[in-house]
């Protein structure tokens, strides 16, 4: 589906974002990565469709939702905002996996008043250090070169578990596609934002709703530390690891990763 939002970044415009909307229940927003797109949560949706209403947008210049500038943490999460405004929903479970994570924190920081509980997957709260942002320019020229097919050549080995990888070559080959699928304008626009993003860390102690962190057993991209760091820092929240997963874990271990998110939203409806 398409919505036509306000675009917060440029008064008067609109934004459009392509999402989907399955099922019924707590609202429960899911936030891709990078370089990924909506599909990345298929495995949840479809899972949770009697308990949660599952809300997967397209972040702009990723998927069905067009590129349009400026790439920021905060458009990335204002234009959630939007949507959320568009299909009626006032406060949501705010969910996101690795770069989707950053946008939660993001939307926290501007619209925590709409955070029912939050759900950090295989992310990390810290901004980018030195060797970091010049190893995602280096991605720009790649992306510049040879656009989503050469991201994907670059990515794919961190993004998927050592384990999935031996096991499950078809897993491999679907993330491979969906990270190919990746429209360059949105992902260098997406690298520079990540590049730019601020330090998420003090916001840490002044979260205040119930977060689930999850984190792959075998992640190498944002290794199982930086779960414990968040979860040590954000009052009563939960730390999961699943085991032999990597960096998508709802991806390469839906029915532990659901489970897991099932039981954390139904857990809500009690506190
Ligand atoms: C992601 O999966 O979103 C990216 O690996 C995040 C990052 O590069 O920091």
């Amino acid at each position: 589906m398409i919505a036509v939002c306000p675009d917060a970044a440029r008064f008067g415009d609109v934004v459009e974002i392509a999402y989907d909307d399955v099922g019924s229940g707590t609202p429960v927003v899911l936030l891709h990565g990078f370089p990924h797109n909506r599909s990345l949560w298929a495995p949840q949706t479809n899972a949770l469709l009697s308990l949660a209403r599952c809300i997967t947008p397209d972040l702009r210049g990723f998927g069905g939702t067009p590129a349009l500038p400026p790439y920021e943490m905060d458009r990335y999460a204002d234009d959630v905002a939007s949507l959320l405004d568009a299909l009626g929903v006032g406060r949501a479970v705010i969910g996101g996996v690795s770069m989707g994570g950053y946008v939660a924190f993001a939307f926290w920081r501007r619209h925590r008043e709409r955070v029912r509980a939050l759900v950090l997957a295989g992310t990390r709260a810290g901004a980018d250090d030195e060797a970091g942002r010049a190893r995602r320019r280096e991605l720009i020229a790649v992306a510049r070169a040879g656009g989503g097919a050469a991201v994907a050549e670059r990515m794919i080995v961190g993004m998927v578990g050592k384990r999935t990888r031996e096991r499950c070559p078809a897993l491999v080959e679907a993330v491979h596609h969906m990270l190919a699928s990746v429209p360059t304008e949105g992902a260098i626009g997406a690298l520079e934002a990540m590049i730019a993003r601020p330090d998420s860390t003090p916001l840490l102690g002044d979260i205040d709703v119930p977060t689930l962190v999850v984190v792959g057993e075998d992640d190498v991209l944002i290794p199982v530390a930086e779960s414990e760091a968040m979860h040590a820092a954000i009052r009563g929240s939960r730390l999961e690891v699943i085991a032999r997963a990597g960096h998508l874990a709802s991806f390469e271990r839906p029915a532990a990763f659901n489970q897991l998110l099932g039981e954390f939203v139904l857990s809500l409806d009690f506190d």
